[in-house]
């Protein structure tokens, strides 16, 4: 496998094409950014833990059966992934009252859901990536109404898993985000990654946050956070 030139650079990763036109490079960095990268910073070692992470877990899923971009872990940093277009949703799952949901409802952060909640957020950095709903988003053709119903089936079944897998780890899945592509053949997979970046994890028996709010609302000991969950998962698997 050949790495070739960047293709592009986003907030957290690197992307590299390769020799093979259907697979890409990703290179996990440790910056950091929240509120649309109005705050930036840098949680070190971060890329080696959400690219450890995020690879083991799709691993997980294919078997539980979700199709993932996962291909083979290269480096530390380094994994080579199915090249897709990304769906530009964020599909974001909840389990437990949190983040936005709280501040738009007003709803202390802390409610158990009876049943799980799915919502898209379209993907428009100039925008702020507003909230959307199945309509606008098949009407904006962003997705079709048969990918978004697949989309969200998936989202779930990943919930299924991530819940039961963090929960013997002594973790609860508050709430996370997804990303999907699509492949040449229209087949969608999961893409991007899942790690403490992109969900909420709280410790079971303190409720103490281990994911990126803590550098997103000055917690401190986001390091430490981030190492302990990967502790947790290396110790489960
Ligand atoms: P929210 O409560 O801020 O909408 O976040 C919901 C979940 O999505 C939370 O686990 C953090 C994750 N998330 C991302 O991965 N990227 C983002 O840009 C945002 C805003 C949230």
């Amino acid at each position: 496998m050949e790495k070739k030139s960047q293709l592009y650079e986003g907030k957290a990763k690197k992307v590299f094409a390769t020799d093979n036109p259907s697979l890409l490079i990703v290179s996990y960095k440790d910056d950091a950014t929240a509120f649309n990268g109005l705050k930036k910073g840098t949680i070190s070692g971060k890329g080696i833990i959400n690219n450890r992470m995020s690879n083991m877990l799709m691993q997980k899923l294919e078997e539980y059966g979700v199709p993932t971009h996962f291909v083979e872990e290269l480096s530390e940093r380094e994994t080579v992934v199915k090249k897709v277009t990304i769906v530009p949703l964020e599909v974001i799952v909840r389990n437990i009252s949190a983040g936005s949901f709280s501040k738009r409802y007003g709803i202390e952060e802390g409610k158990v859901f009876e049943k799980p909640t799915v919502e898209f957020s379209y993907k428009n950095d100039d925008l702020g990536d507003p909230l959307i709903n199945d309509c606008h988003a098949v009407a904006i053709e962003v997705a079709t109404s048969e990918e978004i119903e697949t989309i969200k089936n998936y989202a779930l079944k990943v919930n299924d898993f991530l819940k039961t897998f963090w929960k013997e780890c002594g973790i609860i899945l508050v709430d996370f985000k997804l990303e999907f592509g699509k492949l040449s053949d229209g087949t969608i997979v999961l893409a991007d990654e899942i790690s403490p970046d992109t969900c909420r994890l709280w410790d079971s028996e303190t409720g103490k946050k281990l994911d990126k709010d803590r550098f997103r609302r000055d917690l401190g000991g986001v390091e430490d956070a981030y190492a302990e969950v990967m502790k947790r998962l290396c110790e489960h698997m």
